[in-house]
Parts: structure tokens; C-alpha cells; sequence
């Protein structure tokens, strides 16, 4: 799960798969990064957690890191959150192979329309409401392919 600053839609991503996955049984790792150095290290912002565990979902120990190329290997699936972020990772991916993991994550549910999971940074507490239930549908989905 791949944004920005790594601190609200990629770790809210990551925490509400990991949660389904491990509701299901379904044997996979989760993990998310972002491509702004200024919050390494941090948590995930309030807000973001408020959201989280207002729907049950634990927010875990997740910290803010970089996207490194061997994300690539260590991943099947690179899911970002908007065109700049897949503009991001474009631009590290070595060939084709890298290209094919990556994939807008609202396209799970809308095939090919690249609509974007918004950047809640600068707003207000409806945003993050916004950004949880995109990614509660696209996780949702997550789950049944990879059930399937
Ligand atoms: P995110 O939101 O990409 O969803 O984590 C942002 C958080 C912080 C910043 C930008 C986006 N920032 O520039 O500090």
C-alpha cells in the first residue's frame, strides 16, 4: 500500500487488510510506504487513527517508512493511492515485471478508471471518513481474489 507521506491512506490500508486477512484466515503479508521523507519513523496521524478504531480496526505498530525498489521482489501486488504516487513508483520499477504489481486500488472495484483515494492530509475529519470506506471496499475485494 504505497501513498505520500505514509502516516493516512497507505497505513489506514494496510491496517484494514491486515484485519480482514487475519479475520479470514487468509495467509498474506501487508505492509505500506510512502515517498515523503518528512514523517519517517512516525505513526500513523490521529486522525487516521481515530477513524481506524471508531470501525474496530486496530491500528498496530505501523511506522512511516520510504518505498524501496526491493519492494518489487518482496511484493505481488504494489496498490497506490493516487497518479502521483504511481507516477512515484513508475519511476523506480526496473521493467516490466515491477510495472505489472502496480495498480491504482480503487481500480480493484473500478476496473481501469484510476480514481484516486484523495489526500485527507488538509481537511477534516470527513475525509478520513471518505478514505476508510474507499478502502474498506477495495480491501473487501482484496480479500475475495485472494480467497478465490
Ligand atoms: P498520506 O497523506 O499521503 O495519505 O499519508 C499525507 C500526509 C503528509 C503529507 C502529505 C500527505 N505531508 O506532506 O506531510
Amino acid at each position: 500500500m504505497v501513498c505520500l507521506g505514509n502516516i493516512c491512506r497507505s497505513p489506514m490500508a494496510e491496517a484494514i487488510l491486515r484485519h480482514k486477512i487475519q479475520k479470514l484466515n487468509i495467509n498474506a503479508e501487508v505492509d505500506s510506504c510512502g515517498f515523503e521523507a518528512f514523517h519517517i519513523g512516525d505513526s500513523p496521524d490521529p486522525r487516521a487513527q481515530e477513524t481506524l478504531l471508531k470501525h474496530g480496526i486496530p491500528v498496530g505498530n505501523i511506522r512511516s517508512r520510504l518505498f524501496k525498489t526491493s519492494d518489487f521482489d518482496n511484493f505481488d501486488y504494489i496498490y497506490v493511492m493516487d497518479a502521483n504516487n504511481f507516477a512515484d513508483v513508475s519511476l523506480m520499477a526496473r521493467n516490466a515485471a515491477d510495472m505489472q504489481k502496480v495498480d491504482f486500488i480503487r481500480n480493484i472495484v473500478h476496473p481501469r478508471k484510476n480514481m484516486e483515494v484523495s489526500d485527507p492530509y488538509y481537511g477534516g475529519q470527513e475525509g478520513f471518513e471518505k478514505v476508510f470506506n474507499e478502502l474498506d471496499e477495495a480491501t473487501e475485494k482484496i480479500c475475495s481474489i485472494l480467497q478465490a
